[in-house]
């Protein structure tokens, strides 16, 4: 007996996108919220591993955690969520609560274009409230899509809620994803997907709450940003700390004032905690300022080995790590930039400005001079000329989440 075999039936892109748009409109966008994960968390743990043992220095300039990985786990993302709320840590308190009247200043010069919104870092999700009512707002019958990019899962889950809070985006038309965008790689396959949700439709991309500053080559991811992601229809949303004066004693003023939040302290130990089974004395965290070329002030928060002793912590892979006496981990970086040098960072970057609002506060520094310290928020598009800067044409193969 012979017998044919009947065609296989394929199951239909049509079918399954059937399935799974009625299953993502019935869920409700709190309890669930959908999730693609683009990041090997293996290789993260890897870099984490690599840069812990690096050779000794006394300056918090080897070993250390990398950006991302500061806001990585649960812990730290539970942390990070307290730090915004510690009234001894206003910068990040003030910077969100006063983030909607900053912003309703520049959407005007969005015009009324529809745009979909990728908010690469949302962190607490409450600046995304506000960017994604005024979209909203544009077009009222149109679908804004909402992509929000972190490196932690528990940010983007915990930040959903803020941001889609009395907001009638369905689940379907958010997409959060797991990456970290500071590599060439993960920025491309961003690019990717934004070509895919938006089409022609314009992009709102956002880096709010001095993210930027948190990386050492801050200048290659910027350049990297917009060369990637950028259409010319597209727009980018950036928030920076500034200061009006770079000097030693601003310097110190500005590592000064990260020094007195519990919140803050609890965050940046936080991952090194995770990390390691290092027993963390708070007298050995110590808070550097120094001015940065002339460009920013840029604070340093080292964890250094007072002991006297070489410890050996245990890794994630249960093997150890040299830690010698007066050995540093520079736990986090972050700045404050000289509006001039902010400037050139953006147009370096192949970037132009379009409308800016710069927020200073008067106050001391510890020498009892006038210091202005405060925020900038900037909406910018691709220059025609493309970037400035000598890193553009080495765009691929540069990752700023290494320090090599
Ligand atoms: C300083 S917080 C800013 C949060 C928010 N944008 C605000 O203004 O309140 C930085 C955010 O970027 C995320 N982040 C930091 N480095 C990252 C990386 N390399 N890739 C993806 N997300 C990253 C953190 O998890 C966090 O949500």
């Amino acid at each position: 007996m012979t017998t044919s075999a009947a065609p296989q039936q394929q199951p239909s892109a049509t079918s399954a996108t059937q399935d799974f748009i009625p299953l993502l409109d019935s869920l409700g966008p709190v309890r669930w919220s959908p999730l693609i994960v683009g990041e090997d968390q293996s290789q993260k743990f890897t870099q984490i591993i690599d840069s812990l043992r690096r050779p000794p220095s006394p300056d918090g300039t080897s070993k250390r955690l990398a950006s991302g990985s500061s806001y990585w786990g649960v812990e730290s993302t539970m942390a990070w969520m307290q730090a915004c709320n510690d009234p001894y840590y206003p910068v990040m308190r003030e910077g969100i609560d006063s983030f909607r009247s900053r912003y309703a200043t520049l959407a005007r010069a969005l015009s009324d274009t529809p745009y979909h919104y990728f908010s690469l870092g949302p962190g607490t999700g409450e600046k995304d409230n506000a960017v994604l009512r005024h979209l909203a707002r544009i077009r009222p019958a149109y679908a804004v899509r909402y992509v929000p990019v972190d490196i932690s899962s528990e940010m983007l889950r915990q930040g959903l809620k803020a941001a889609l809070k009395d907001m009638r985006i369905p689940v379907r038309d958010t997409l959060p994803l797991q990456l970290d965008f500071s590599t060439v790689t993960n920025l491309t396959g961003l690019r990717q997907v934004a070509d895919q949700l938006a089409a022609d439709t314009p992009v709102l991309y956002s880096l709010l709450g001095n993210t930027l500053a948190n990386f050492d080559n801050d200048a290659t991811l910027l350049t990297n940003m917009a060369s990637i992601l950028l259409r010319p229809q597209d727009r980018f949303l950036l928030e920076v700390a500034v200061a009006d004066r770079i000097d030693q004693a601003a310097a110190d003023t500005a590592a000064a004032e990260y020094r007195n939040s519990v919140g803050f302290y609890n965050f940046v130990t936080s991952a090194i905690m995770h990390y390691t089974d290092l027993q963390i004395v708070p007298e050995s965290v110590e808070f550097h300022g120094e001015v940065e070329d002339g460009k920013a002030l840029n604070l340093r928060i080292v964890y250094r080995n007072e002991t006297g002793q070489t410890l050996r912590p245990l890794l994630p892979n249960r093997t150890t790590f040299d830690f010698p006496h007066n050995d540093t981990i520079c736990l986090l970086t972050t700045r404050k930039y000289l509006p001039s040098s902010l400037d050139k960072l953006i147009a370096d970057a192949g970037l132009r400005i379009l409308q800016s609002r710069e927020v200073l506060h008067p106050g001391e520094d510890v020498t009892g001079e006038r210091l202005e310290t405060g925020q900038k928020l900037l909406l910018l598009a691709r220059s025609p000329n493309g970037a400035r800067s000598p890193g553009q044409s080495q765009v691929t193969g540069l990752n700023p989440f290494r320090r090599d």
